[in-house]
C-alpha cells in the first residue's frame, strides 16, 4: 500500500512546500508506530486497513500548524494531532455504512470488504482509541480538552445525522445546507486549529479565532468535496463518482440547481429524486447533464471561495507568526485548488 515510505493515495505533494510536506510525513510515520490492539483481529484488521490508505491528513496538519504559530516544538503533540486524525477515520467508517458508499480512497470501504457490524464496532473502538491519544502527554487540563472535543464530536453527529435527514426533505434551503455542513465536517477543522493553538498556551481570543478560521475555510472545503463528488476523476478521487446524486443528497449543487431550474429542468431533476428504482450511472449522467446546462460547477467555485476568502481575511487579523501564517496560506491555497 505504501511506496517509498509513504502513501499511494495521498493529495498531490507536489504542489506543496517542504515544509508542509515534512509534517504530513510526520504524521504517517507517527501513524505507522500506533500499535491499536491485535485480539481479535476482525476488530483491529479494519481499524488498521482504514488508517494505512492514506488520505490527506489535513486535521493533524492544521492541528500542528496552529500550534506552530505560538510554539516550535511541533513533535510534541504529534499524539492529539493525531487523535484528530483517527477520530476522523471513525467518522469516515461510519459515514460510509450511512452513505452506502462502496469505495473509499480508491479501495473498498470496510463495510464493503468486511461487514457493516465490523464496520461499527471497528469505529466504536476507533473512537476510543482517539481519547487515549488525546490523553498521551497531554500537557494542557484533560477535563477541559476533552469538554471540547465532546463539543465539536457530538455536532459532527448532529451534522451527520441531519444530512441524512435532508435526503427525504424537500424543504432544504442553501441557509439550512451551509450550517449541516458546518456541523458534520466544519468544525472538525476549527478543533483542529483551536486544540494546537491551546496546547501552544495561546489566549483564548485567538484560539477563537483560529476555531472560526477553521469553520471558514471547513465549510469551503466540504462545497469542494460536494463539487468533487460529481465533477472528480473518479480515479484520482477515490470515491464512487455521483455518490451524492445516486443518494440525493442535498448538496449545494442539487439546491441551487433546483433552485435556477426552468419548469422542464425542475421537473427532471424531481423526477429523478423521486424514483425509487432506476440505472445508477443514467441518474448520475442526466442530473450532471443538467448542472453543466446551468452552470452549477461555477457557481459551486464561486460559493466555495467566498467561504475560503473570509476565512483567510480572518487569518490575516490574528496576531502570530507571519512565516507560518504563510504556510497555513499555502495549505488552504491547496485545499483550494486539490482535484481530491
Ligand atoms: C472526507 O474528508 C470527508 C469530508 C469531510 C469531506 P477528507 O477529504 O479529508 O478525506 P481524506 O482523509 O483526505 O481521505
Ligand atoms: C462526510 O461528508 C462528513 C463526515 C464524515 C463527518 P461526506 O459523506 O460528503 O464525506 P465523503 O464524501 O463520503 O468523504
Ligand atoms: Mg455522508
Ligand atoms: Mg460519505
Ligand atoms: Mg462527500
Amino acid at each position: 500500500m505504501k511506496t517509498d515510505g509513504f502513501y499511494s493515495f495521498v493529495p498531490d505533494i507536489r504542489i506543496m512546500n517542504q515544509n508542509i510536506k515534512d509534517q504530513i510525513q510526520a504524521i504517517n510515520q507517527y501513524i505507522d508506530t500506533l500499535a491499536y490492539g491485535e485480539h481479535p483481529n476482525e476488530l483491529y484488521e479494519p481499524l488498521r486497513y482504514i488508517m494505512s490508505l492514506g488520505g490527506k491528513r489535513l486535521r493533524p496538519l492544521l492541528c500542528l500548524l496552529s500550534y506552530q504559530l505560538f510554539q516550535k516544538d511541533w513533535e510534541r503533540i504529534l499524539p492529539q494531532a493525531t487523535s484528530i486524525e483517527v477520530f476522523h477515520n471513525f467518522t469516515l467508517m461510519h459515514d460510509d455504512i450511512m452513505d452506502d458508499a462502496p469505495l473509499r480512497r480508491g479501495k473498498p470501504t470496510v463495510h464493503e470488504k468486511w461487514n457493516d457490524s465490523t464496520a461499527i464496532l471497528s469505529g466504536d473502538v476507533m473512537l476510543v482509541k482517539a481519547y487515549d491519544l488525546l490523553l498521551d502527554g497531554l500537557s494542557i487540563d484533560p477535563a477541559q480538552t476533552i469538554r471540547r472535543f465532546n463539543k465539536c464530536a457530538a455536532e459532527v453527529c448532529e451534522g451527520q445525522q441531519i444530512d441524512m435527514n435532508f435526503e427525504s426533505d424537500d424543504n432544504v434551503d442553501i441557509d439550512n445546507y451551509i450550517e449541516m455542513i458546518r456541523l458534520k465536517t466544519a468544525v472538525l477543522l476549527g478543533y483542529s486549529l483551536e486544540l494546537g493553538a491551546l496546547l501552544a498556551q495561546a489566549d483564548q481570543n485567538t484560539s477563537d479565532q483560529l476555531r472560526q478560521f477553521g469553520e471558514l475555510i471547513g465549510i469551503g472545503f466540504q462545497l469542494k468535496d460536494d463539487l468533487l463528488d460529481v465533477y472528480a476523476d473518479q480515479g484520482k478521487f477515490g470515491k464512487q463518482a455521483g455518490g451524492d446524486i445516486i443518494a440525493n443528497k442535498k448538496t449545494f449543487l442539487l439546491l441551487t440547481a433546483l433552485q435556477l431550474a426552468d419548469d422542464n429542468q425542475r421537473i427532471t431533476l424531481n423526477e429523478w429524486v423521486q424514483k425509487t428504482e432506476f440505472n445508477a450511472e443514467e441518474k448520475v449522467n442526466q442530473v450532471t447533464a443538467i448542472y453543466d446546462e446551468m452552470g452549477i460547477r461555477e457557481l459551486t467555485l464561486k460559493k466555495m471561495n467566498e467561504y475560503f476568502d473570509k476565512g483567510l481575511s480572518l487569518l490575516q487579523q490574528i496576531s502570530a507568526s507571519d512565516t507560518v501564517k504563510q504556510n497555513i496560506i499555502e495549505f488552504t491555497q491547496y485545499l483550494i485548488d486539490r482535484d481530491k
